[in-house]
């Protein structure tokens, strides 16, 4: 069968797939512009694409011969779920594997904000590290502190995992509360969300975006954190109401931001990289070789069960598809 592959994979990924079908696979950087994807897909069989490729329905009625559309990520919220359950194409995505990868990511960003690390890099680069000084690039310290958790799926609960190395109290607050058992393997407490913007140093994001929770950071959330608290995103950038938190650190409303992802990503909001106190990195979460080889691999094996019309492991809509 006609296999399209949107973006460049670990060599890996296509020679599984080429083993049982015809790719064609994107071999460019940037990934493919929206017309010649239309072109592209318009009689393939099977789809793997990636967090940046728009599925709708233009796209899935110029496709009618899609079997699945396994995505290389584990977010999918591009992708037009009910259109293509309607239409009885199995979608899949890749959860777990890159779990350890991003709650790393996440933590890097904690560390980089409270210790200041890429202003200081930015200063070394100047040439103006010229002199040490009892009082020059201070931050705060990580260890000890109270970290916030907003979500606690796989993600966030790695998080928690790392933040007991470094001594921290660990608040969370999600839809759904753990077991008391849970929270005390985990050493998690769960606090109301005001709460939990009042008390902790570091909030960090561990959630979906969904209709729920698109600008569930915004300008009265921003106001209930502590002037000297963080802001971490490595969820999803709609999360947070943007040009509210550009606003917040311009006025010296909190102690910063580590940003992996961004509302209108990759554009990023005007202000945001004239500021010193935010650390922004180009959604890096699951960027390690060992974990884009695991997706690409997962969603390579999503995608052949398709198209064999079994079950594929990480299907988001098999149950949907087959009470039609
Ligand atoms: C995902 O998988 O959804 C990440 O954002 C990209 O790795």
């Amino acid at each position: 069968m006609k296999v399209l592959v949107t973006a460049r994979m670990p060599v890996e990924v296509i020679s599984l797939i080429e083993g049982e079908h015809q790719v064609e696979s994107y071999q460019e950087d940037p990934p493919l512009e929206r017309q010649s994807f239309l072109r592209r897909v318009a009689d393939k069989e099977g789809l793997l694409c990636t967090i940046t490729d728009r599925i709708d329905a233009e796209l899935l009625d110029g496709a009618p011969a899609l079997k699945v559309i396994a995505n290389y990520g584990v977010g999918f919220e591009h992708i037009d779920l009910a259109g293509a359950t309607r239409r009885g194409i199995p979608v899949t995505n890749t959860p777990g594997v890159l779990t350890d990868a991003t709650a790393d990511l996440a933590f890097a960003l904690i560390l980089a904000t409270a210790r200041r690390i890429a202003a200081g890099d930015r200063r070394v680069r100047e040439g103006k590290f010229t002199y040490w000084g009892p009082l020059l690039f201070l931050g705060q310290e990580v260890s000890g502190k109270t970290l916030g958790l907003i979500g606690l799926g796989r993600i966030g609960q790695a998080v928690a995992q790392r933040a007991r190395g470094f001594g921290m109290r660990v608040l969370y607050h999600s839809r759904t509360r753990l077991a008391p058992a849970a929270e005390q393997e985990l050493q998690v407490a769960y606090a109301l969300r005001e709460t939990l913007l009042q008390e902790a140093d570091f909030v960090s994001l561990h959630v979906p975006l969904t209709p729920e929770t698109r600008h569930l950071i915004g300008r009265r959330e921003l106001e209930l954190m502590k002037p000297t608290a963080f802001l971490i995103n490595t969820a999803r950038g709609p999360v947070v109401d943007e040009a509210a938190l550009v606003e917040a650190l311009r006025r010296g409303q909190l102690g910063g931001a580590g940003l992996d992802v961004y509302e209108r990503e990759p554009e990023l909001s005007p202000g945001l990289t004239d500021l010193d106190n935010v650390v922004l990195l180009p959604h890096l979460g699951s960027a390690t070789i060992e974990t884009r080889t695991r997706m690409g691999l997962m969603a390579a094996e999503n995608l052949l069960a398709g198209l064999r019309g079994e079950r594929p492991p990480n299907c988001l809509n098999w149950a949907e598809i087959q009470e039609k």
